[in-house]
């Protein structure tokens, strides 16, 4: 019997790239095991967005190969593998497979020659049209799926080394997507999520031709389809069609996450991100004149090389205007072969904390002042949890937002009763930053719908 482990880091592509790897390797006959120090195969799928992750995957490495490594075939993919190559050998001898994945496909011959005994497998070509199609994907989450539709990115923001460890941008087709989808509703799945870098560049390489606010329609409207979300958006690409589609489909959540990283022109010109403020906040008026109650999130990138006081303060402004629902804040990290790595106004460390410091404490009141609106609200959430230390169920709205909740007449999962999976309405009681809080409603009936 063929055993493997296999840990993720980083993003929902990587988490998404994982089930099919898993998917594929299961199907190559290998067992998944819950513990490395069990598995013949150790695979780490990483990720090299920020310095502080990539030193992650090298710790973890060193501390695995001491502990327990000994006699195991060891492989390193995803982001690091593709951004270091072949001098992960090098810098940990021990490792036996080093793949990106733009070579995924390949992943059953690579397995064949460390079966072999081959002890330095590569995949690193990043020049191919490939995208990982694969029928046997094991997914993590029965309720909620993750659906590929575009890999890799062509844009070049001066920060990110996105671009160079995914490779060049590369639809799937729709056909090939919505075939996908159709299947997960057949099996049961309600709720899915479009990924890419960057999904608004999605373009149908078949005749059909579709664009993404095409492709998000037809999704949307798959019989059985409750819930569909997308990710990431970059603001050049996103069109107000994306917005109409969203309008007029009650299937797509009212929720988009559109990464701004700074609200100064001048820093956005610096990162090479190709909109400025003003493009940018045209997008977010789109949202606010939608006639859905559309829920806005972003990423933020704090001491960028050269922002200033100034620039920052431009950021905090655009932060109280947008008014986001939730936004992810990183201090700049210098990344190998990005553009911002040799600019030389780089931001002291001090200032870089100083600033992200500033950053959350403001947007933690907005998110108060934001989900406070909710409190009195009816709610339908997608139940994804039952919390027995609280006794309340977890569940989340369309925009995305956790709702926890009571239940008296379901105070619990029973042994084949639950409602994890299921749709049901919550009456908003409570708001804090991050969460809401509330009490089932509208039915007295254990299960809906
Ligand atoms: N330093 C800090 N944050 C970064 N991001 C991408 N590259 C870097 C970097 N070098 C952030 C961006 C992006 C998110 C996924 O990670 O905000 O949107
Ligand atoms: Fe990390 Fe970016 Fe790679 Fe995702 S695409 S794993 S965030 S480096």
């Amino acid at each position: 019997m063929k055993t493997f482990y296999l840990e993720t880091f980083g993003c929902q592509m990587n988490a998404h790239d994982s089930e099919k790897v898993i998917g594929t390797l299961l199907q190559q006959g290998y067992t998944q095991v819950p513990e490395p120090e069990a598995a013949e195969l150790v695979l780490y799928n990483t990720c090299s967005i920020r310095d502080k992750a990539e030193q992650k995957v090298f710790y973890r490495l060193q501390h695995f190969k001491k502990n327990a490594g000994a006699g195991k075939v060891i492989g390193v993919l995803g982001c690091v593998a593709q951004q270091e190559g072949e001098k992960i050998f090098e810098r940990a001898p021990f490792v036996s497979l080093v793949a990106g994945s733009a070579s995924y496909t390949k992943l059953p011959e690579m397995l064949v020659q460390l079966e072999a005994g081959n002890r330095r497998v590569t995949g690193l070509t990043l020049d191919t049209e490939d995208t990982f199609d694969t029928p046997y994907t094991r997914r993590d989450n029965p309720h909620r799926a993750y659906i590929t539709i575009i890999e890799g990115c062509d844009k070049a923001c001066a920060y990110c080394v996105v671009p160079f460890t995914r490779g060049p941008e590369r639809s799937r087709t729709s056909e090939s997507v919505l075939r996908e989808a159709t299947a997960l509703t057949e099996r049961g799945y309600t709720e899915v999520q479009l990924l890419g870098q960057n999904v608004n560049s999605y373009r149908d390489p078949s005749p059909t031709g579709y664009d993404f606010a095409q492709l998000l329609q037809r999704t949307g409207e798959l019989p059985g389809m409750r819930r569909v979300r997308f990710t990431t958006s970059h603001p050049r690409d996103f069109v107000k069609e994306i917005i109409d589609v969203i309008d007029n489909n009650e299937a797509l959540c009212n929720h988009v996450h559109l990464p701004v990283q700074s609200g100064s022109s001048e820093v956005l010109a610096r990162m090479q991100r190709l909109y400025t403020r003003e493009q940018y906040m045209q997008r977010i008026e789109w949202m606010k004149a939608a006639k859905r109650d559309i829920a806005i999130t972003t990423d933020i990138i704090v001491g960028f090389p050269g922002e200033t006081e100034a620039h920052f303060t431009e950021t905090l402004k655009m932060v109280e205007q947008v008014e986001y629902d939730a936004m992810f804040i990183f201090k700049y990290s210098r990344r190998p072969n990005t553009p911002a790595l040799n600019y030389e106004d780089q931001i002291p460390e001090e200032e870089k904390v100083l600033r992200f410091q500033i950053l959350t404490e403001l947007q933690r009141t907005v998110q108060m002042r934001r989900n406070a609106k909710y409190v009195g609200q009816r709610e339908e959430v997608h139940v994804e949890g039952f919390n027995s230390a609280t006794g309340q169920w977890i569940g989340r709205t369309s925009q995305n937002k956790m709702l926890n909740f009571g239940d008296p007449s379901f105070p619990a999962p029973t042994g084949s009763e639950t409602l994890v999976g299921k749709y049901t309405d919550v009456l908003v009681t409570r708001a804090s930053p991050h969460s809401l809080a509330g009490e089932r409603v509208g039915t007295q009936s254990p299960v809906v719908q």
